[in-house]
């Protein structure tokens, strides 16, 4: 083994030292180990010091915990097709699991290792990580696919990706043939995606095995689901069996507490209050005396573009400390170096959805035991640490013990439309981990039949329903990109649109200008809503870039485009990912044949197309100058955020609920509401058309905020 090194290690030198300096550094055949490392770790070119950085990153990969089983594992990878693996957070399952497979041969004839995250963050730095640790250009054979982000190639072995998007895969190949192994990583977090993707392995699993070695071609059936639909083969090959590993984090014991430099890591529950957080870090360090302004603070939160993400990465400047200001992205799925102290106030924004109401609030609720104690874990990695709690002691023992499952309290429509285009019919019966309940599930199924993508009898609609479900996008914005192109002539706005909805805040709000904001705003803001005033926005800030992109450099553009963003108390980060998806979403829609032609300036076509799309989300103005939003009856106010706030119209749609002291509705566009009888007649009738309704139709009143004749059907209204 010690004679193989040494080789190894000369060649490398004299093949570094001939390409780069021709000259001729004696490297004789009885040198010692020790002094052709020392002659290699003295030099100062930079083939030395790419090798002194390979150097320490095989010390670092030696030093991981899992290395010392690196031989056992993959024995067990072996001898099980199914294997659990849990392990403290940073003992390297994540990035050297998938390099041990590798080496043992897991990859031959071009087989790939999968590695589903949860986060897309989480797969884009772990993919770089392993790419710099197997010394190749990520996208070669070590890569990541994130919706709208696909940075692999043909020679990629290693594929880190969200499991959001290896559900989608499993659409185009439905028994995942280029896998020989998928690992399930963080399933702790228990994501709807996760969740769905346990089970369907399993599927894809038995029918790999049971007909193991079988030459198939394109089209084959090779398996059934438990829970209806085939199994096809979508690219002839021998089949072979998928092994499934799945990984979780465990808790850590908790730390022996010594304070020390090191970086502070703050978990926030959103975007708004991590930039609130930030701007105050900043402001009150101006105030401190010039030797304790030492400290640096970073955001990261997932709607942050990649690049912005990867700061908190780096290691801070010489003498300054970094406060990185995280969401609970930080507590299992990636791994900051150097965080010595961390603080939780306790809180975490979470998606809930009632499905009684069709209702999906994000609330700000305490976190949990679990995810308490995974915080607290993320302090002293490399060293001692210590955890702030911002709560008292008592109240920690009143925490529910860990987070509810994903799919127990979000909207199913999305994940039940990807279960249909799989060809699993049988949703009530499908073997989940935790069962949503059966009000969710039937909610759903009502929801993306009345969106049109199930027919009555809840089967794939087609084409409508196949192309919502091949589109990475919640099933009713899939909707209205169809409904755009089909019948009104407006794809291209809606496209902006969902570009600009996807991204979390893209006006910047500082609360102590908040009135100087809304004037520079004003020549955006349109009398019709937030849809067409985030149109302005996103076709001025084009313009602009437009008129500038053949004088200046890349470089300049940025800094041109971050100033006019400033001006405007734009978000710069958040209109620059608008553009990115916007791009992407389209890319998709021009694959399906779409052609993206727009209205021009007939924004009438466009608001009535908002209405035919966001018909579920309507709400009428009350007498008390309140709304009532039609589908679930619920009493709720416009956000003070938006353009329409003042102006109070009769009737909006609008794309989101918020519960926070109040129920708010956000981003709206004012509608006439005979709109929605005439566009959704299948849901809402006008009086006129109620008299020829028989008892059976089942339509109930909300003129006056009453329902008269309560019914699941539909809505009566005018
Ligand atoms: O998956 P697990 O939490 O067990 O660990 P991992 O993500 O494989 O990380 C193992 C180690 O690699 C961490 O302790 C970090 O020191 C390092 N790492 C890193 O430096 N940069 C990354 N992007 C990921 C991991
Ligand atoms: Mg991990």
């Amino acid at each position: 083994m010690a004679a193989k090194k040494l080789y190894a290690c000369r060649k490398f030198f004299r093949a570094a030292v001939n390409k780069s300096h021709g000259e001729n550094l004696p490297v004789m055949p009885s040198m010692a180990q020790g002094e052709l490392k020392s002659s290699v770790l003295n030099s100062k070119s930079p083939i030395a010091s790419r090798f002194r950085m390979r150097q320490k990153i095989a010390e670092h990969r030696k030093s991981l915990p899992i290395a010392s089983v690196e031989k056992r594992l993959i024995e067990e990878v072996q001898k099980n097709d199914i294997l659990i693996i849990v392990g403290e957070t940073g003992s390297g399952k994540t990035t050297q699991l998938p390099q041990f497979l590798f080496s043992a041969g897991f990859c031959r004839e071009g087989k790939m290792v999968g590695i589903t995250q949860p986060r897309r963050i989480a797969a884009v730095t772990i993919a770089k990580r392993v790419a710099e640790e197997s010394d190749v250009e990520l996208g070669q054979r070590v890569g990541y696919s994130i919706r709208f982000d696909d940075c692999t190639s043909s020679y990629t072995r290693l594929k880190y990706m969200t499991d959001g998007f290896l559900l989608r895969e499993a659409l185009l190949d439905p028994l995942l043939s280029r896998y020989s192994v998928i690992i399930v990583d963080e399933a702790h977090e228990r994501t709807v995606h996760t969740d769905v993707l346990l089970a369907l392995l399993k599927e894809v699993q038995r029918a790999r095995s049971k007909h193991e070695g079988v030459q198939t071609k394109a089209g084959d059936e090779i398996g059934v689901k438990r829970n209806g639909g085939v199994l096809r083969v979508c690219q002839g090959r021998k089949v072979s069996p998928l092994k499934l590993i799945i990984m979780s984090a465990s808790l850590d014991a908790r730390i022996h507490v010594e304070e020390k430099p090191g970086d502070i890591l703050v978990f926030l529950t959103g975007q708004d209050e991590i930039e609130s957080v930030e701007r105050l870090v900043k402001e009150r360090l101006e105030h401190l005396p010039e030797d304790k302004r030492k400290l640096l603070p970073l955001a990261i939160f997932s709607a942050l573009p990649s690049e912005q993400q990867m700061q908190v990465f780096a290691p801070a400047p010489t003498g300054f400390r970094k406060v990185i200001l995280a969401t609970n992205i930080a507590e299992t799925s990636i791994t900051i170096p150097g965080i010595r102290y961390v603080i939780d106030p306790g809180f975490v924004k979470a998606r809930t959805y009632d499905p009684s109401k069709g209702m999906e609030t994000l609330d700000v609720v305490p976190a949990s035991k679990a995810q308490s104690l995974q915080r607290s874990g993320r302090a002293g990695r490399e060293g001692p640490g210590k955890c702030f709690r911002l709560y008292p002691e008592r109240e920690f023992e009143k925490l529910e013990d860990s987070t509810k499952p994903e799919i127990k309290r979000c909207n199913l429509s999305n994940v039940i439309l990807q279960l249909k285009a799989l060809g699993i019919d049988d949703i009530v019966g499908f073997d989940f981990i935790d069962k949503p309940s059966r009000g969710a599930i039937v909610k759903a199924l009502t929801e993306l039949r009345l969106l049109g993508a199930l027919t009555d009898d809840c089967k794939l609609e087609k084409p409508a329903g196949e192309q919502m479900s091949r589109l990475p996008l919640d099933p009713v914005y899939s909707r209205a990109l169809i409904l755009a192109n089909n019948q009104f002539n407006c794809l291209e706005e809606m496209l902006i649109t969902v570009a600009m909805l996807s991204v979390e805040s893209i006006f910047y709000d500082p609360r102590e200008k908040r009135e100087e904001a809304r004037t520079s705003r004003n020549h955006f803001a349109s009398v019709e809503g937030d849809h067409l005033t985030y149109l302005s926005v996103y076709r001025e800030s084009n313009e602009f870039l437009e008129k500038r992109k053949t004088e200046s450099s890349e470089a300049k553009i940025d800094k041109i485009m971050k100033k006019w963003c400033k001006d405007n108390f734009v978000n710069n980060r958040s209109l620059k990912h608008a553009r990115d998806t916007y791009r992407q979403i389209r890319e998709h829609v021009e694959q399906m044949g779409f052609n993206v032609s727009s209205c021009g300036n007939d924004m009438l076509e466009y608001r009535r197309c908002l209405a035919a799309s966001f018909f579920l989300k309507a709400a009428q103005r009350q007498m008390d100058g309140t709304y009532r939003a039609l589908e679930s009856g619920e009493i709720v106010h416009i956000h003070p955020t938006s353009v329409l706030f003042r102006s109070k119209p009769e009737c909006v749609i609008f794309n989101e609920l918020m519960q926070t002291s109040k129920k708010y509705i956000k981003n709206l566009t004012r509608i006439d509401h005979l709109w929605l009888a005439e566009l959704a007649p299948h849901h809402y009738k006008t009086d006129d058309e109620m008299n020829d309704l028989t008892q059976d139709d089942c339509f109930y009143s909300v003129r006056d905020g009453t329902p008269t004749e309560a019914n699941v059907k539909g809505k009566l209204f005018v």
